[in-house]
């Protein structure tokens, strides 16, 4: 396991758009392997690039949604576009670069996104609920934008302890 150090909302890197990938190497698999380390490691649902300090365009988002009994999965994409949303959520939303803050972002309920796969093969991809709105998130940060300024109102300790809350 190889855990990155996540860069947190003081650093410059994380408000930067990244690059597209543009090559399908070893050291993109390393990048993605270790990505998938640290996101276990720290318990997350989602980890963009540049949060690793990598200013490219690759995320990876843990499936949360699959069947009672299952192993959630995580999802890689390499330079991932949304190509068509539906529906809206309101929901509590954090990030791994913004330790012990929330707060209340809206979301398309359902997301579709067209990404490369780590050999450079295109697909798509469907997310609802949670996993919709970690393609949002994540995606976000590819443009450098952090959660904190799509957030309609940031939440209250109270609130907080009041009710459980994923970190992407
Ligand atoms: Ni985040």
């Amino acid at each position: 396991m190889a855990r990155r150090n996540i860069l947190t909302k003081e650093q410059p890197t994380l408000y930067k758009k990244c690059r597209p990938v543009t090559e399908f190497n070893s050291r993109l698999h390393q990048l993605l392997d270790d990505m998938k380390d640290t996101l276990a490691l720290e318990n997350g649902v989602g980890l963009a690039a540049p949060q690793v300090g990598v200013l490219r365009r690759a995320v990876i988002v843990l499936e949360t949604n699959v069947p009672e009994g299952e192993e959630e999965y995580m999802i890689e994409l390499v330079n991932p576009e949304i190509i068509e949303t539906s529906g809206e959520q309101y929901g509590a939303e954090g990030c791994l670069s913004v330790p012990e803050e929330y707060g209340m972002v809206r979301r398309p309920m359902h997301v579709k996104v067209r990404a490369q796969d780590r050999n450079g093969e295109t697909f798509e991809v469907e997310g609802d609920g949670l996993t919709a709105r970690c393609f949002c998130h994540e995606i976000d940060h590819l443009e450098g934008i952090i959660f904190t300024s799509r957030c309609e109102r940031m939440l209250s300790r109270e609130e907080l302890e009041a009710g459980s809350i994923e970190e992407e």
